[in-house]
């Protein structure tokens, strides 16, 4: 790379409502790690069509996302924030691993036999492959480290079998990326159901908390957490609402744990969901405000948007001209 920081790569995708679990848990953790590694964040939107899509919905959300990196406090001039469409090494690098991958494997995938089975009458090549472009969007850029969830880790094993396999031919290409696993506290779960995550797509509105709620809406879901009839606010396994709200609540502020059993010790489910609410807010406010704000300058996201493309292909042509070479392309004439 440019300089001696290693390369992170995580990709977010553009369907559905974005929720708090996806900010406490992911995003927020990119704006922690952007000093240490030189990153590349992207809006994958390339994955996003192995389920159907209404292409004026998928560009205007895919827009949304890419404004929200930046608005989250994303600096897009240190991160290379861009939409995998534009960056056409993604669809050649997958191309080449898809001959480098094997259908046993990614019949093996458990979000593929998910995903399958929710969208039976559309089960396309693209859903089964969908893992082989998701290593290609990880090699291409030599990336040293990802941050995944869990449901993740199973195809960034994948990843490292998929350029094992390729270094093991061709000498070493590419560089065997590692989880990077988010501290504790970052996995939140729904607020109606809480021993199941927080999901975009949970049918229940009342079971996530979305990033564009309005402050209204937010202190209503946060009043309306299942917690339990124990009554007291202590962190543990048989309070799973309690302990969620907890999770929010200590993510929101920097309070830990401690902290927040000792401030509501005398205190009842109702202060402590209307405190939980009000973290939230202080959270989310300022993040929609400053969303808003850019969406506004065209001109500068736009800037951005060229720019950070630009910088991406850059990146990408170099892995890609060597795999190229290695598996035996003719070389092209200039
Ligand atoms: N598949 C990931 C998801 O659905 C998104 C993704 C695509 C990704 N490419 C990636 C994540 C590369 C990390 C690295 O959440």
């Amino acid at each position: 790379m440019l300089n001696d920081k290693k390369v992170l790569f995580s990709g977010m995708q553009a369907t559905g409502n974005l929720t708090l679990g996806n900010y406490l848990g992911a995003l927020k953790n990119w704006i922690t790690l952007s000093d240490e590694y030189e990153c590349f964040y992207s809006v994958v939107d390339m994955h996003s069509i192995t389920v159907r899509q209404d292409p004026a919905t998928l560009r205007k959300r895919a827009r949304a996302l890419l404004t929200l990196y930046i608005a989250a406090g994303l600096d897009p001039k240190k991160n290379c924030i861009y939409y995998q469409s534009h960056v056409s090494g993604h669809a050649e690098l997958a191309w080449i691993l898809n001959c480098f991958t094997y259908m046993g494997e990614l019949s093996r995938m458990t979000q593929f036999k998910d995903k399958s089975a929710k969208h039976a009458d559309n089960i396309n090549a693209g859903l089964f492959t969908y893992p082989v472009l998701m290593a290609a969007d990880i090699l291409l850029y030599q990336a040293d480290v990802v941050p995944v969830g869990v449901d993740q880790m199973q195809h960034l094993e994948l990843t490292r079998d998929i350029a094992m396999r390729f270094n093991n031919i061709y000498g070493d290409v590419f560089t065997i990326p590692e989880p990077y696993i988010g501290k504790i506290g970052a996995k939140i779960m729904s607020l109606q159901e809480p021993t199941k995550k927080m999901s975009k797509s949970d049918e229940n509105p009342n079971a996530s908390i979305y990033l564009m709620d309005s402050p209204d809406v937010i202190l209503k879901k946060c009043k309306r957490a299942v917690t339990d009839s124990i009554g007291e606010i202590k962190y543990n396994e048989d309070q799973p609402g309690v302990k969620n709200l907890i999770d929010i609540y200590s993510s929101c502020t920097g309070k830990s744990v401690k902290e927040i059993e000792k401030e509501f010790e005398n205190e009842g489910y109702g202060v402590f969901k209307e405190a939980v609410g009000e973290a939230v807010v202080s959270v989310l406010e300022p993040l929609q405000k400053e969303a808003a704000r850019l969406e506004k300058d065209k001109a500068y996201l736009d800037g951005i948007i060229k720019e950070n493309a630009e910088k991406a292909t850059y990146f990408s042509n170099k892995t890609l001209r060597k795999v190229k070479r290695k598996i035996g392309y003719p070389d092209m004439i200039r």
